[in-house]
């Protein structure tokens, strides 16, 4: 039966609650999906959602609907779908919605499983994504801060995807027969400011691309207060303490309890331990959150992959993994085990009458393939396109309308002594070759942006190979411009120069990781290490799901059959890579490596399980060890101080503003009294009590990390997450050492007002809160041998 509801209950998107108030009593029928005082309503029964997310364009295809049942197997009455708006316009204005990219057919197939979608069309997304979804041509723009702003150079081009988006997935909503249930605006925008009439702007721009279904917004817990308003409901996303959660929103409105994002597990970055979700934690929460009437979405139900070059980077430059695997309940490869049983389990419990669970779909089939050799090679440097750009000093590659990929920099340098060549910024590696020899390499991870270069006879060509890995998907950060940027200089002990008149030549990987015409030669390139396309092909007799062991290797991409799997480096924790069996084909498969550091052995298996665990940190770009020692007496605190209990984020100014590059924080005691310390986020305050950018920031200095029982690492505490966090050693045998201190280095002075402070998240018998502390502020606060 159908309850119509008086229209005061119903929180449409078209009408704000103030105006849901003046609406006329005698209108056309009642939604079919509305957000009433205190449930969602469907057909004007209430509704809980419990939504799983996956990305369609991190699952091929042809398996989209596997997921899909498993997902509705899984307990799920609802799909969550972001739409990264790069994937579907990486050239501007041209827009693309075939292939991987049908976003209506998969809206269809999600209604034929039986699942309702909630759609989140950005324009920002995050999740892991290049640059969080946003368009990279957005960066011909100069300017740090005007993505996700009001400003015009941001505002008409989401306008416009808005209204592409409306055009395209209009017919999908619920009120014109589809699936579609919600629509979110925008992407945590609290977290990244307070501006509430940007998320109006943006509200409006999804309100003129034609959709009339309820909208909202999403907040972690901390900050759902920051960015609420009236006209968009707002839901809370955390991974832990959902009676926090859905009292913060209780204090913001009327209305059901969701969570938008309740975590499964955690994505990989390149480099750190493999992260996993506490599963018994996480189905207690989804127990509770479901007992008191409430509503979530489990991010993520199925992670999948991210093919290509799509992969995003965490702040301040920590790629992700290709595997996005997540620990979610549904594996990379679509396996289904204990953790969806016990998720399944719980589900069950909160059907609604006559509501079935289907079985999972039968688990897909998986091959090995037997060893094979890459034998034939293409050096990159000598399979650069003939055209070149000319500079005086290298910009960012966005203006020269490059998009990412290999870029190669050549320059003359006469005859002298020895020398320090230095670059202003080179994101994100780069191999720097002196006379066809390699001299060092860049590393935006350690902003390592200077190499030495060796005495010269005469005029010797420098050539600078860089290869681009992700943009920042996270905070201010993703104005993540690329490429080697100017100046650059040539220092001795003479003096310094600035080097002038390159020439840039390319490989644009595009959209899809198009290969180049290359030049094929049957043996290994001379010396090993040289960065090299190599090229070698397996014979498959059916067409099975592997998993390409790529453990040997160095760090690049893979091709098959001129389809790009995605990003490879051997230093884990992933070390294989998931292979579907749609892409293979019977008979020939061709594959293409792109190596930069050279493989230890040029040949690949498939193998039956995937390893996703793995470290193998020597496999890493070379690195002096660190030698950091904190440099701290005889200086006077610019504060001292004592945070509140509890998770909250927590800002501290201090009494006067502090001038210096590097700032320390020294735990005086914690309030479980235990000797270690956590910090899930620290951010620094300017003079107007906004975030400093940490684009340019890296850690001087820590106490310890644990790296071993968790991702403890102190990079944590500044990658903009408040999920993961900083943690002092504890494994082993490790005892704390002294004081647990932090210190930030920002790469250049800066005011410091203040800090924000986000404590280790969950219950208040998590370890390592702090309790007293103080801050030191200066130039130099570490001395290094
Ligand atoms: C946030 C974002 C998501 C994703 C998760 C981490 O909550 O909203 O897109 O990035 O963090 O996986």
């Amino acid at each position: 039966m159908t309850v119509l509801l008086p229209r005061r209950q119903l929180l449409g998107a078209a009408s704000g609650a103030a105006l849901m108030l003046n609406a006329p009593v005698a209108q056309a029928a009642a939604p079919r999906f509305a957000i009433g005082e205190t449930d969602f309503l469907l057909d004007g029964q209430p509704l809980q959602i419990r939504c799983g997310e996956m990305h369609f364009a991190r699952v091929p295809r042809e398996y989209w609907r596997h997921r899909l049942q498993a997902i509705k197997a899984m307990g799920m009455n609802a799909v969550c779908a972001y739409l990264f708006w790069n994937y579907h316009e990486w050239r501007e204005g041209q827009y693309q919605w075939s292939g991987q990219r049908d976003a209506v057919e998969f809206c269809k197939l999600a209604q034929a499983e039986g699942l309702w979608v909630i759609l989140r069309p950005g324009p920002y997304a995050c999740a892991e994504w290049e640059m969080g979804g946003l368009p990279w041509w957005l960066l011909k723009h100069p300017g740090d801060a005007f993505l996700r702003s009001r400003d015009d150079a941001f505002v008409q081009p989401a306008r416009r995807w808005l209204k592409e988006v409306g055009r395209v997935l209009g017919g999908q909503q619920i009120s014109h027969g589809g699936p579609i249930l919600m629509v979110q605006v925008e992407n945590e925008y609290g977290f990244l400011s307070d501006d509430k009439d940007y998320l109006r702007v943006m509200r409006q721009a999804v309100l003129d691309g034609g959709f009339d279904v309820p909208l909202f917004q999403c907040n972690p817990t901390n900050a759902v207060g920051r960015t609420h308003i009236p006209e968009l409901f707002t839901v809370a996303n955390f991974g832990s303490d959902p009676a926090t959660g859905f009292k913060a929103l209780d204090a913001l409105q009327k209305g059901p309890k969701m969570c938008g994002e309740y975590y499964s597990g955690w994505f990989d970055t390149w480099g750190a331990p493999h992260r996993r979700g506490d599963n018994t934690r996480a189905i207690q929460d989804i127990d509770a959150m479901l007992n008191a009437g409430g509503s979530f979405s489990l991010y993520m139900a199925h992670g999948g992959t991210t093919f290509g070059l799509w992969g995003g980077c965490d702040r301040p430059f920590r790629p992700d993994t290709t595997s996005y695997d997540y620990d979610a309940p549904i594996g990379e490869a679509g396996w289904v085990g204990e953790k969806f049983r016990t998720y399944r389990e719980c589900l069950a419990k909160h059907l609604k009458p006559g509501e079935v669970l289907p079985e999972p779909p039968a688990r897909l089939p998986v091959m090995t393939i037997p060893s094979f050799a890459l034998t034939e090679t293409a050096p990159v440097l000598a399979n650069l396109p003939a055209a070149a750009i000319q500079a005086e000093s290298p910009k960012n590659i966005e203006q020269y309308d490059i998009s990412r990929g290999l870029v190669a920099y050549r320059v003359t340098l006469p005859a002298g002594p020895a020398g320090r060549l230095e670059a202003a910024n080179a994101r994100d590696l780069a191999w720097v070759f002196v006379g066809g020899r390699l001299a060092g390499t860049m590393d935006t991870r350690h902003r390592r942006f200077a190499v030495d270069i060796p005495a010269r006879k005469a005029d010797t060509v420098v050539e600078i190979l860089l290869y681009t890995i992700a943009r920042v998907n996270f905070g201010m950060e993703v104005h993540d411009r690329k490429g080697l940027q100017g100046p650059v200089m040539f220092k001795t002990k003479a003096g310094a120069r600035e080097l002038k008149g390159w020439e840039i030549r390319a490989v644009d990987f595009g959209a899809d990781g198009e290969l180049p015409p290359l030049r094929w030669q049957a043996k290994r390139p001379s010396g090993a290490a040289a960065p090299a396309f190599w090229r070698g092909s397996f014979d498959a007799a059916t067409a099975a799901d592997t998993f390409l062991d790529m453990s040997t290797w160095g760090q690049g991409i893979v091709w098959i059959n001129g389809r790009c799997l995605g990003r490879y480096w051997s230093i884990g924790p992933t070390q294989t890579m998931y292979l579907p069996g749609p892409w293979i084909k019977a008979g020939r498969n061709e594959v293409v490596v792109l190596d930069l550091t050279g493989p230890r052995a040029n040949r690949i298996e498939g193998k039956s399980l995937p390893v996703l665990d793995q470290l193998q940190p020597d496999r890493d770009l070379a690195r002096p060890p660190s030698t950091a020692r904190p440099r701290l007496a005889g200086l006077t605190p610019v504060f001292t101080g004592q945070f509140a209990a509890g998770p909250a984020t927590q800002d501290v100014r201090f009494d006067a503003p502090a001038h210096g590059r590097q700032l320390c924080i020294e735990v005086l005691d914690t309030f479980d009294g235990q000797p270690h310390a956590a910090i899930a986020e620290l951010a620094l305050l300017g003079a107007d009590g906004k975030p400093l950018n940490q684009t340019a920031w890296t850690i001087a200095y820590a106490s310890s990390e644990e790296a071993r029982k968790e991702d403890g690492s102190a990079l944590n505490a500044i990658n903009g997450q408040a999920t993961d966090y900083w943690h002092t050693a504890y494994s082993g045998n490790a005892r704390p050492v002294g004081t647990p201190r932090l210190i930030v280095d920002l790469g250049a002075s800066a005011d410091i007002a203040g800090i924000r402070y986000t404590p280790r998240q969950g219950p208040d018998s998590v370890t390592g809160r702090i309790r007293r502390y103080r801050v030191f502020v200066g130039d130099k606060l570490v001395d290094q041998d």
